[in-house]
């Protein structure tokens, strides 16, 4: 037995060394831009999960209640559009997963969907949120994928047709040019005669989305700083949390809200080798929230090569999802 675990454990040593290597690049890479900035995805170690988890709760935050609530509509709608087509096999991929709350809809009312594949980059916490899952769908077939989705990603193979799920605006979270990007690898990693459902958020009263990202119990806040804490965990930066102050703001020229970390002093930090400079005021840009009106949004996936077979609004269009085929 400890012969065989071995090799195990060094690939995953390697993996881990190989990971590591990429965040502390990718981190010296993007703190030496004039505008410096961070990639959202370094949000979310187990605990930037758990503050993501505690945001979806906060009364400000309408994207995911509105989502959810929306998606036994379009669950149902879809159970009729896939029986019309005679597709009896579903093997539903989400991308960036989380804690797997707005795949249980679509469980409940879509029964041919046999087949989960869920993809996060936070391992630890889609191994908890799958093994949850489980026990409630117990015929369902899991398979968790850790790993980036902007990057391919292989699937097992099998005669279900592929339907994406993005939910929670993630697709938000790219700039236009990566969403088409992203698009065109996820037709590439689907297959032809696949899906996509997406959820889109839209374009609204600039006080509502400032609300939302900018909430009164500062979680917002806490989970934009995590990153700075996450990276003087893991790579021995020295950032004084305290010195950084959690900045949103629509930027309505480019239709999206920018998550920043303001420097409130001048001061110095040190990664490794590397000493970065900061001004009182100069920011760290840290996440881009795109908000797309349908037609914007339909012209996107239509660049990418899928086309639009429906759009489902919420609330007075405060969200939107829509059904992409290949
Ligand atoms: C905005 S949250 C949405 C979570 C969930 N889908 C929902 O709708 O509530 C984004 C999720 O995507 C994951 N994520 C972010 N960037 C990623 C990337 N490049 N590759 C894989 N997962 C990513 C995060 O870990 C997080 O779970």
């Amino acid at each position: 037995m400890h012969e065989q675990d071995s090799p195990l454990k060094l690939d995953s040593t390697l993996k881990q060394d190989s990971t590591l290597n990429e965040f502390y690049e990718d981190v010296v890479r993007g703190l030496s831009q004039s505008q410096k900035t961070l990639s959202p995805k370094y949000f979310y170690d187990a605990q930037g999960s758990r503050y993501f988890d505690q945001i979806c709760q906060l009364p400000e935050y309408y994207p995911y209640r509105t989502e959810l609530k929306l998606l036994p509509t379009v669950a149902r709608e879809l159970n009729s559009y896939f029986q019309q087509q005679a597709i009896d096999e579903l093997n539903v991929v989400e991308f960036g997963a989380g804690s797997l709350h707005k795949i249980k809809p679509l469980l409940e009312h879509i029964p041919a969907i046999r087949h989960f594949t869920a993809i996060d980059i936070s391992g630890e916490h889609l191994d908890n949120a799958c093994q949850e899952l489980q026990k409630l769908f117990p015929d369902l077939d899991i398979q968790a994928v850790q790993g980036d989705f902007t990057q391919p990603v292989s699937l097992h193979s099998s005669q279900a047709t592929r339907l994406g799920f993005f939910p929670g605006s993630t697709i938000g979270n790219l700039t236009p040019e990566e969403a088409v990007e992203f698009l065109r690898s996820a037709r590439q990693t689907l297959g032809t005669g696949s899906y996509m459902l997406l959820g889109v958020d839209s374009k609204k009263d600039t006080s509502i989305l400032h609300q939302a990202y900018n909430d009164s119990q500062g979680i917002t806040a806490l989970f934009n700083k995590n990153i700075l804490q996450r990276i003087n965990r893991e790579l021995g930066a020295d950032f004084e949390l305290s010195n950084f102050e959690h900045q949103a703001v629509y930027n309505s020229a480019k239709g999206r809200i920018e998550m920043h970390l303001r420097s409130t002093s001048d001061q110095k930090v040190q990664i490794g080798d590397n000493s970065f400079t900061f001004k009182q005021d100069e920011s760290i840009h840290t996440e881009n929230s795109y908000k797309y009106t349908t037609e914007e949004f339909s012209q996107l996936s239509q660049g990418a090569g899928w086309v639009t077979e429906e759009w489902w609004l919420a609330d007075n269009n405060m969200f939107a999802v829509t059904l992409l085929r290949c």
